[in-house]
């Protein structure tokens, strides 16, 4: 799977590119066809991060990536685990 940095993942937000993504556990999701995350907002979460950290806010588990094609990595250096 191709590697992408943080910079590359911030551009693909839903508002400077018409890719979304969003980043978990290193691995990146293309989530554009969602209807959930319509212009990069998903409730108070924007797309082109790494979202591990806040999944422990949301009302689901990881398992709603499961449908979601996974597109690439984050770089490990950028991958933000803490
Ligand atoms: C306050 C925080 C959040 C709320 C209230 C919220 C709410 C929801 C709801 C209601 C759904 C659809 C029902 C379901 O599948 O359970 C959903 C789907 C989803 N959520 Fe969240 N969520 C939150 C945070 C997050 C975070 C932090 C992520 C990423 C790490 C995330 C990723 C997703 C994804 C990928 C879907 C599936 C979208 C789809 O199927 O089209 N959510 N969320």
């Amino acid at each position: 799977m191709h590697c992408y940095t943080r910079q590359q993942l911030a551009l693909r937000n839903g508002q400077d590119k018409p890719e979304i993504w969003v980043a978990f556990q290193g691995v990146i999701y293309d989530v554009t066809s969602s209807r959930l995350w319509k212009n990069g907002k998903h409730y108070e979460h924007w797309a082109g991060q790494d979202l591990t950290n806040e999944l422990k806010d949301a009302p689901h588990t990881e398992k709603v990536f499961e449908k979601f094609e996974a597109i690439g990595h984050l770089q490990p250096d950028d991958f933000n685990s803490r």
